[in-house]
């Protein structure tokens, strides 16, 4: 079946696929220029391939890895919706090789395999896994927990159990949310993975809507090949800015870019293109050698509607969105359809933080015009003007022991955070649009120092070049700059 027939029948067959079930079942599609690309990367000198597609769709994947690999023995296909079980049955027969379809669920299918130490072992595995949250009582994490997988997502799930069903040697593609890189959940899966194979090759697509623009997932996706049981050496990291891999890029990294040695969050970070150099003096210090601490804004708002308030009164205190900032400048209070206060109760005060000291914010969701993916702002405790400020969730807050801290400190901090070097750090270990304070505790920042002599001359109107000048120029002489940049 060539490519421009198969890509005819996912449209077709995804028209008619159970709406409800497209989001219950992760139920999006590979294209075909996707599939063969992720079979490219197999070694290619493998004899009586056995191949594993578990999540199989309508065997676009096993399709292209059987024309990359060409002495195939079999192909095992797991996948649970008869509409796809149907058309993967009719595409299977049409190429013509040893295959099985198992109408039922990965998970339990796996599980017991691997429990029993039945069915087959495979030599390869090609996946793009449905992607749903599982919740920790969920069927699924107790069946999966048998096997001892303790993870949060039905992709990285199948992609344990599929670690499990590969041969020593065998190699896995797969293509999944980024968000297991650095997501804090996704750590038992990280070391789990790394115990077990090594990382080959990490693909990245640099426009986030493309890879599967049919289904308009804004997802982040990588595709990674990973190998069990073998050494780890370099990593091959690759880059296009879509599917169509006309601008395609390929570099080689020393593993430690991508795990550092020592690292306990063991985050997979993704070095393209314009390398930050961690030896860069501004990244110095750890956030808890300065004595800082980065939390999630305390207040839950739709926990709490009994205390919020439209407007400010005499028993309530501001509480802070990002709608209360306005090109980095604050606006308060603001008509909106969310509160601009929180009423001080007994019940209520433990969620609120002093107003004593700068504290520095950053949104934990970028907004989408917003380029960057951190953006932070200063609080003045002048223009709170009452003893506490609630910060709503939506934010993550540095304070010292959850208080503010010296205006200086702060100022350099928000600087720091919001220029271009920062971000581009930022973007090589964090696939999510969404900043975690787990993200920023591991984080490297300049020393206390470097950021008060920054925050003297740190203004909140700067523009980006004068932001990126100010670091800079800091960065390079140390010392105290009053040149208006
Ligand atoms: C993201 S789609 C990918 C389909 C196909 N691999 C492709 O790349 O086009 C995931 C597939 O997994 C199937 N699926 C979802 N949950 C499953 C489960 N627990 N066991 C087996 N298949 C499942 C869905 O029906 C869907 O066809």
């Amino acid at each position: 079946m060539n490519t421009e027939m198969l890509d005819k029948v996912r449209h077709e067959v995804n028209g008619r696929l159970d709406q409800k079930n497209k989001s219950k079942l992760g139920q999006f599609m590979t294209a075909s220029v996707i599939a063969d690309y992720m079979a490219s990367l197999f070694d290619k000198n493998t004899k009586n391939a056995k191949i594993l597609d578990c999540g199989a769709g309508i065997g676009s994947l096993s399709i292209s890895a059987i024309k990359a690999l060409k002495k195939v023995a079999l192909v095992d296909q797991w996948e649970i919706d008869p509409i796809m079980q149907e058309q993967l049955e009719k595409n299977m027969k049409m190429v013509g090789v040893n295959f099985s379809i198992y109408r039922q669920d990965f998970i339990f299918g796996a599980v017991e395999n691997i429990r029993s130490g039945t069915g087959e072992r495979y030599t390869h595995a090609i996946i793009n896994p449905p992607y749903k949250k599982i919740s920790s009582s969920s069927a699924h994490r107790q069946e999966l927990r048998k096997v001892g997988i303790e993870t949060v997502n039905l992709y990285s799930a199948f992609f344990a159990l599929s670690i499990f069903l590969m041969e020593k040697g065998g190699q896995i593609v797969i293509i999944i949310p980024r968000s297991f890189c650095n997501g804090p959940y996704y750590k038992p899966f990280r070391e789990m993975m790394l115990n077990e194979c090594s990382i080959e090759h990490i693909h990245v697509f640099e426009s986030r809507d493309k890879a599967f623009k049919d289904d308009d997932v804004l997802q982040e996706n990588i595709i990674l090949k990973v190998t069990k049981g073998k050494k780890q050496d370099e990593v091959e990291i690759s880059q296009s800015t879509d599917h169509e891999f006309h601008d395609y890029q390929t570099k080689k990294v020393a593993f430690a870019d991508v795990v550092k040695p020592n690292d306990s969050e063991v985050f997979i970070h993704i070095p393209t293109g314009e390398e930050v150099n961690e030896n860069n003096p501004l990244f110095a210090a750890s956030l808890s050698e300065l004595g800082i601490s980065v939390s999630t804004g305390p207040v839950v708002s739709h926990r709490m509607t009994e205390f919020l308030e439209k407007d400010l009164t005499d028993d309530s205190v501001p509480l802070l969105y990002p709608h209360h900032f306005v090109n980095r400048q604050f606006q308060y209070p603001k008509e909106h359809k969310k509160p601009n206060a929180i009423r001080v109760a007994p019940e209520s005060r433990k969620w609120l933080m002093p107003n004593s000291g700068f504290y520095v914010i950053v949104r934990r969701f970028s907004a989408k015009e917003e380029k960057r993916r951190v953006v932070a702002y200063v609080i003045n405790p002048e223009e709170i003007g009452r003893e506490w400020i609630g910060f709503d969730n939506c934010w993550n807050v540095f304070h010292v022991k959850k208080k503010g801290f010296d205006e200086r400190t702060a100022k350099g901090l928000a600087c720091f955070l919001n220029s271009t070097l920062l971000d581009d750090y930022f973007r090589v270990f964090s696939g999510h649009t969404q900043v975690n304070a787990t993200d920023l505790k591991n984080m490297k920042y300049p020393t206390l120092e470097t950021m008060q002599r920054v925050g003297e001359s740190y203004q909140f109107s700067m523009e980006q070049k004068q932001i990126d000048q100010l670091l800079g120029v800091v960065n390079e002489f140390g010392t105290k700059i009053t040149t208006s940049c």
